[in-house]
C-alpha cells in the first residue's frame, strides 16, 4: 500500500556515506535481496557493489527521505550507443520499505535515465522471491522480458531455487503509461 508522506531526492554519492554504505551493505536481510552470494564480509559486498557502480558507464544516486539518506540507486551497463542501461535500487534504512518509495525511487530515476540519459530502454533484474521489488515494477509497467537464460536460479535463505526474472521497459511504452496515469488523475 502506498502511504508516501514525505518527499523524496536523489543526490551524487559523498565521501560522507561511506559509513552508511558499511551499515546497508552488512546487512543480511537487505543484501539478500541484492547479490546472489551471501556477502563474506563488509569489504567485500562493498568492493563489489563499488566495482560495478563507480566505472564510466554507471551513475550512482543517495536516496533522501526529507534529509534522511535511506538508500542507493542509481544505473549500470549504460550503453550509450544502444542508449540502453541497467538499473537499481536499495533501499538500505528497512523501516521504509513497503510503503511506496521505491516505487517512487524508481520513477525518478526512470524519468532521469530517459530524459538526462537519453536511454531508450531501461532494463532491470530481480531475483524470484523479492516480492516486493516484483510487485515494484509490475506498478512501474515493466513487461517480462524473455527469459535470458545465461544466469543459473538463485537460491533464497531456505535453499529453494529461483529463475531471476528480466524486466524491460522502452521510453515508448513508459511514456504512454505516464499519460495514462495522468488522465486518470482528472
Ligand atoms: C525492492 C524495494 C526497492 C521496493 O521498494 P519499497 O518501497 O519497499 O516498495 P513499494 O512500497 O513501492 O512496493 C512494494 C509492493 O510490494 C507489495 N508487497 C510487499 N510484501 C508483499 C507480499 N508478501 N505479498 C504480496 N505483495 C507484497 C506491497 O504491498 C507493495 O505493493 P502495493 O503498493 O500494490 O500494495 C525495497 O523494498 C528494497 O530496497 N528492498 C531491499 C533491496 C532490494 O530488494 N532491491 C531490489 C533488488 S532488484
Amino acid at each position: 500500500m502506498t502511504t508516501i508522506a514525505k518527499k523524496v531526492f536523489l543526490r551524487p554519492v559523498e565521501e560522507k556515506d561511506y559509513s552508511l554504505f558499511k551499515k546497508w551493505f552488512g546487512d543480511l536481510e537487505v543484501m539478500k535481496y541484492v547479490v546472489s552470494h551471501m556477502p563474506k564480509d563488509i569489504e567485500y559486498t562493498k568492493a563489489m557493489w563499488l566495482k560495478d557502480y563507480s566505472k564510466k558507464n554507471a551513475i550512482v544516486f543517495i536516496i533522501e527521505i526529507d534529509t534522511k539518506p535511506i538508500g542507493i540507486c542509481g544505473f549500470k551497463n549504460i550503453d550509450n550507443e544502444m542508449n540502453i542501461a541497467t538499473f537499481g535500487i536499495t533501499i538500505g534504512e528497512k523501516e521504509f520499505w513497503n510503503q511506496g518509495y521505491g516505487t517512487e525511487i524508481a520513477r525518478l530515476l526512470i524519468d532521469y535515465g530517459f530524459e538526462e540519459l537519453k536511454l531508450c530502454q531501461i532494463n532491470s533484474a530481480v531475483f524470484g522471491f523479492n516480492i516486493r521489488s516484483k510487485r515494484m515494477h509490475e506498478k512501474l509497467g515493466f513487461e517480462i522480458e524473455a527469459k535470458k537464460g545465461n544466469s543459473p536460479p538463485t537460491q533464497d535463505e531456505n535453499g529453494k531455487l529461483w529463475d531471476d526474472i528480466y524486466f524491460t521497459i522502452s521510453k515508448k511504452d513508459w511514456d504512454i503509461k505516464q499519460k495514462i496515469a495522468r488522465s486518470n488523475l482528472r
